[in-house]
Order: structure tokens, then C-alpha cells, then sequence
């Protein structure tokens, strides 16, 4: 794991451990299934389609325009041993979600999970928001996820149970925020869409449970990605967004990982419309440590 001077600072200002535990061996609990990660040229996603391919799982990573970057993603998985392709495509594009899952059912025969992770900001005061920045946002964020998990299901029912990779007939995993229960000032547009994301998840989820596919939701709080650089690279930014998390560290994309293997494989078997804090507590509520 990259270092990271800031944080290592500050923990140690505090007495706590600087560094992460050391990432535990891969278990190969998802062998067999073929997963579509979106965003995963960087980031969280990244991470992600990392972790699934060590678990076992090929995967599909997706990229809108960094091929360089995905290209990276692809020759990491490889190093490790896994199994990747890059597809291209835009999530707020219908035609373009249609033909990378095309793309993906081609090269791997099949679809068992889905992590729907494309996601971006475009911040604004309210009365300054235009309305481009509003529609770009729900058109990722929300109707991407819309798209992509629609195109999900159409492939789980089409090709029915494999009982010899998974319980289930296939896993969406919607990667939303900490932000579809937090208010977000100065973030209107992308607090919505994940608010969105939340209903929409858990109402799909009632829907297609008895088929057994098992939607869910990871809400990252903090973690440390090029979408919020200004809340982690000077020790101010990060000082005062540790009064944000009560665990005192940020969020790493592995930590996201970690839950994305585990929620999309068997061991979570009888989870269906959850929404899955992985947060260090930010929803916790924090100003009320000392208040109330
Ligand atoms: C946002 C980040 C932010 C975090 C916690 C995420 O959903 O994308 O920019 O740091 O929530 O506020």
C-alpha cells in the first residue's frame, strides 16, 4: 500500500497504529464466477476488480475513457494470476451498457455478479448548480446504475441457477455513499442520486429476491481516491475531516474491496437490501462524542 505521511502522522500523534492490518491471503470464494466491475479504471472500482479477481472471479473492467489506466488494472490482476478483460462504455449510455455486458457474456460465458460503482461529483452552491450539473450527475450516478443493473438481471434470468459457482442466481452490489443518509451541503445533485440509489436498490431487491439475486448496497464514507483529494492531502484537510470519523483513520479503497468480496460471495449468502456502512463510523453521528 502506497504511504501516506498525513495519516501516519496523526495516528501516531494519537497512539494508534498507523498502518492498516496486513491484507489477509485471498480465499477463493468466488472461483468461477465472472463479475462486471464499473469505474474501474481507478479508485474504488479499482480496488474492486482487484479484489474480486483474487478471490477467484474474472472480471470485466470497465472504463469510460482511461484505457491506459484500465490497461494497468488488467496487467496487475494478471500478475496476480487472474483473469481480466477491459470494456469500454459509458453507464449513462444505454446502447454503450447493452454492448459491455454483451462483451462480458461473450468472453466469460456468463454473469454472476455485478458491481455498479461508476460514480462522480460535480459540487456547486444550490442557487449555483446548473442544470447540466445536476442531469450529468443522476445520469451517472443514478440511472447508470439503473441501466447497468437492468441489464444485470436480464442476463441472471436468462441464464438461470449455476449451482456449481454460487447459491445464488446472481449478486448486484450498488456502490453508493455515506451521503444517501447524510445531508450533503454544496452537494445537492450527488446526495440525491445516492439517496435515489438507496430506494431504487432495496426496491429491486424486494423484486427479484425470489429469483435469488440478492441486490445490496456498500456506502463508502471517506476514503482516500482522486474524488476527494481535498479533504485528505494537507494535515488540515485531514485533521478536520477526522472530526468526521470516529475510527480516526480514512478509508482505504481496499477497505471497500474487502466488503465487496465478502457481500458478493456465498458467505453472505441471506443478505438482500442492505445498505453496508463501511465507513469508520462517519454515520455514527460523530459530533454527538462529546455533544448532546
Ligand atoms: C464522496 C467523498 C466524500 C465522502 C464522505 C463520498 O461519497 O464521494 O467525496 O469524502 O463521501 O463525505
Amino acid at each position: 500500500m502506497p504511504s501516506f505521511p498525513i495519516a501516519d502522522d496523526y495516528a501516531r500523534a494519537r497512539g494508534l497504529p498507523s498502518d492498516l492490518p496486513p491484507e489477509r491471503p485471498p480465499a477463493p470464494i468466488l472461483k468461477g464466477q465472472a463479475a462486471l466491475v464499473t469505474g474501474a479504471s481507478s479508485g474504488i472500482g479499482r480496488a474492486i476488480a482487484i479484489g474480486l479477481a483474487r478471490a477467484g472471479a474474472r472480471v470485466a473492467v470497465n472504463y469510460r475513457k482511461s484505457a491506459a489506466e484500465a490497461d494497468g488494472v488488467l496487467a496487475e490482476i494478471a500478475a496476480d494470476g487472474g483473469e481480466a478483460i477491459g470494456v469500454q462504455g459509458d453507464v449513462s449510455v444505454e446502447d454503450q451498457v447493452e454492448a459491455m455486458f454483451a462483451r462480458t457474456v461473450a468472453a466469460f460465458g456468463a454473469l454472476d455478479i455485478l458491481v455498479s460503482n461508476a460514480g462522480l461529483q460535480q459540487d456547486a452552491a444550490f442557487d449555483e448548480m446548473t442544470l447540466d450539473q445536476w442531469r450529468r450527475v443522476i445520469d451517472v450516478n443514478l440511472t447508470g446504475q439503473f441501466l447497468c443493473a437492468r441489464a444485470a438481471v436480464r442476463q441472471f434470468k436468462a441464464q438461470g441457477l449455476r449451482p456449481e459457482v454460487s447459491t445464488a442466481r446472481g449478486k448486484i452490489i450498488c456502490i453508493s455513499s455515506v451521503h444517501d443518509v447524510i445531508p450533503w451541503a454544496g452537494h445537492v445533485n450527488y446526495a440525491a442520486s445516492k439517496g435515489g440509489v438507496m430506494l431504487m436498490m432495496k426496491s429491486l431487491a424486494q423484486e427479484v429476491a425470489p429469483l435469488r439475486i440478492r441486490v445490496n448496497s456498500i456506502c463508502p464514507g471517506a476514503i482516500r481516491t482522486p474524488i476527494n483529494t481535498q479533504a485528505w492531502s494537507t494535515p488540515e484537510a485531514y485533521g478536520a475531516l477526522m472530526d468526521l470519523v470516529p475510527y480516526k483513520r480514512i478509508g482505504e479503497p481496499q477497505d471497500i474491496a474487502q466488503a465487496a468480496v465478502w457481500l458478493a460471495s456465498d458467505y453472505a449468502d441471506y443478505i438482500s437490501g442492505i445498505n453496508l456502512y463501511v465507513d469508520g463510523g462517519m454515520t455514527l453521528y460523530p459530533g454527538f462524542e462529546e455533544g448532546g
